[in-house]
């Protein structure tokens, strides 16, 4: 295997500044909400950078946007690279962003070397992979692998009461340049670059992570019903307080389901009261659970606790209780080819690898399920993501980015398409 063409670092980390300005917050991080102004900010201007190197722009209906460089024989299906560029409320600058500029940096190195490949290469920007705004997250991907809308996703709404729906209508109505496309076009391939999000490359001195596979996740609404009362007269004994509860339920959670398997991850990270007043009992409180595990059959068993065990409390408390799933994803293997050429371009450059499992989920997980799909991982400083804190080294994202222009150009050579 001969070394392929060298990416532009420079041109690499001068566009992670430039992304990272639209939406970016004072502590250095990037607020950009799935489907907000600036969500629809940074998508013109990738389509814009993509449209003057010629590169043809697209979009589908559920605005995920492609790019797409041109190969030798354009029938056939183009291989795609790509991430997000949606953030979290308080998310860092690379998450997403550096698998989307690091898939635009291949297109342009290719441009800029006259390489002219089997078939086209698309990068894609996936809509909505965080579901922070809008449930569930990977949203995009979703809907292109499996051709369909998520169940009820035309009454979603945000924390304002703003509809999915009609944020997407707008973002599609902002880019009138992209041509529409139909919903999950056929890839040979798909390679995401991705920031690793947990401290285990960093830990161990590597600079590549040959990721292996992700593990499933599903989310869960609780909704624990009590009784609106007065804060000072209802003595104990009368007291239907669904806040009490809840919080019963997540100390019990919290005591049981990860110190006893140290694989299990559960997480509430959102809770609302009504109605939300000092010296009122709430009479209603939602709470989010994310739980994960890289088997399948430990969630539906984790979910099946879990719910007994709300049952339990919330009739100890005189509440009753609902759970409700809002997103269900299984476990994704990735393709082993894929993984090797990765693994063995990253060797050839010299970058120690770790092979691994992603605790995050990522849109090549829906990938995984229509063709061969992998990803490679770089180091984020502490193990930091999801925080305005994230910080990856210069050298990292450019080392990351020259194993996914080496690993898209060897599968593309190996006969990777269907
Ligand atoms: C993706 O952002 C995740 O929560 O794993
Ligand atoms: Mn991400
Ligand atoms: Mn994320």
């Amino acid at each position: 295997m001969t070394l392929g063409p060298t990416i532009d670092g420079g041109r690499l980390l001068a566009r992670l500044d430039a992304f990272a300005a639209i939406g970016g917050t004072p502590a250095g991080g990037v607020n950009r909400p799935a489907l907000s102004v600036e969500d629809r900010a940074a998508r013109a201007l990738l389509a814009r950078l993509g449209a003057a190197r010629g590169f043809s722009v697209f979009q589908d209906a559920a605005a995920n946007l492609f790019l797409r460089r041109s190969g030798a024989d354009n029938d056939r299906p183009p291989f795609m690279i790509g991430s997000h560029l949606d953030s979290q409320p308080t998310g860092g600058r690379y998450d997403g962003a550096l698998g989307t500029l690091a898939a635009l940096e291949v297109l342009e190195t290719l441009e800029d070397n006259g390489i002219v490949t089997a078939s086209a290469v698309e990068l894609v920007a996936w809509t909505n992979e965080e579901g922070s705004r809008f449930s569930p997250g990977a949203f995009g991907s979703q809907v292109h692998a499996t051709g369909v809308f998520p169940d009820g996703w035309q009454d979603t709404v945000d924390g304002n009461g703003i509809r999915l729906a009609d944020e997407l209508a707008a973002t599609l109505a902002a880019l009138p340049e992209a041509i529409e496309r139909p919903l999950g076009l056929p890839a040979a391939g798909y390679i995401e670059l991705h920031i690793e999000q947990g401290p285990l490359l960093e830990r161990q001195g590597a600079l590549i992570g040959v990721v292996e596979g992700i593990q499933g996740t599903r989310w869960l609404e609780v909704v624990i019903e009590g009784q609106v009362a007065h804060a000072g007269t209802t003595p104990l004994a009368d007291r239907r307080d669904a806040m009490a509860v809840a919080a019963a339920i997540i100390a019990r959670l919290q005591a049981t389901v990860m110190p006893s398997d140290s694989d299990a991850r559960l997480t509430v990270g959102r809770l609302t009261l009504v109605p939300g007043a000092v010296n009122v009992i709430p009479g209603e409180v939602t709470f989010s659970i994310d739980l994960r595990h890289p088997n399948g059959g430990e969630i539906d068993r984790l979910e099946a606790e879990i719910g007994a065990l709300a049952a339990e409390t919330a009739a100890s408390g005189g509440c009753r209780v609902s759970l409700r799933r809002s997103m269900d994803v299984a476990p994704a293997h990735f393709d082993d080819r894929l993984t090797g050429i990765i693994q063995s371009v990253a060797e050839k450059r010299g970058f120690p690898t770790r092979r691994m499992f992603s605790g995050a989920f990522h849109d090549a997980l829906f990938m995984a399920r229509l063709g061969p799909a992998a990803m490679i991982f770089v180091p984020c400083r502490n193990g930091l993501s999801h925080n305005e804190a994230e910080y990856v080294e210069p050298h990292q994202a450019i080392a990351g980015t020259q194993v996914l222009c080496d690993a898209t150009l060897e599968a593309m050579q190996l006969g990777k398409h269907r």
